[in-house]
């Protein structure tokens, strides 16, 4: 019986096999309702940030089959800063929020500098990524010396990020749409911008 692996072990490899590996390379287009439900396209090249990679791709690859559902469905552009980032990325429902909410994953060193269109992790700190993300209207590379590391860069659409709804600025309450999720951000926010849907394609075969 020695040569068995020891009970730990086997949970610690199941553990290890649930967190989703990215594919090498990926893109995810992002349907919106910007401009009449334009799209935009990201590409991600896992070997820039292998593990703010890995966890973009568990989220847009929810749902069975895989890809049929994305946690970022249905969520509101929240947080508009013209000239600097567009954020995105809690969820429309508590419930979904409150799963993912305390899910951090640990810091990527940063390889892919914050110029326009590259997409990178809001964090509250070391090692607090989770699911918000947000894309550079413009270079602020100077956000790379303080750990944000870019995940992937907006390929097609940039006109269509550029067009965000950017009325509300930074008015929308996070913990609101933490706590209240869409209903707070459709009652308070009528002309708000929205993620439709994603659809996330495997390109390392490519
Ligand atoms: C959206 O569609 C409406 C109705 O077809 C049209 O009047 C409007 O100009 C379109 N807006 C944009 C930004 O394409
Ligand atoms: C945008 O998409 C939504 C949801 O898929 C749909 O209900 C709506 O009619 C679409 N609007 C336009 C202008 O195509």
């Amino acid at each position: 019986m020695h040569h068995l692996l020891p009970l730990f072990a086997i949970l610690a490899l199941l553990a290890a096999s649930a967190a989703a590996t990215a594919p090498a390379k990926y893109s995810v287009e992002f349907h919106t309702t910007v401009n009449n439900n334009s799209s935009f396209l990201l590409e991600v090249n896992r070997a820039d940030a292998p593990l703010g990679a890995d966890r973009l791709w568990e989220l847009v690859t929810l749902g069975s089959p895989a890809g049929s559902a994305s946690y970022y469905d249905l969520n509101g552009f929240f947080r508009v800063v013209p000239q600097f980032v567009v954020q995105f990325g809690i969820s429309g429902s508590p419930a979904v929020s409150k799963e993912w909410m305390n899910k951090e994953i640990k810091d990527d060193p940063v390889k892919l500098s914050n110029t326009r269109g590259v997409l990178s992790y809001a964090a509250a700190g070391p090692n607090t990524r989770t699911t918000q993300l947000f894309i550079n209207f413009a270079d602020n590379s100077r956000l790379d010396g303080m750990g944000f590391a870019g995940i992937g860069t907006v390929t097609q659409g940039m006109d269509v990020v550029d067009a965000i709804y950017a009325g509300y600025q930074q008015e929308p309450n996070q913990e609101l749409i933490y706590s209240q999720g869409n209903a707070y951000l459709h009652s308070n926010f009528p002309k708000l911008d929205y993620i439709i849907s994603t659809t996330a394609k495997d390109l390392s075969l490519a």
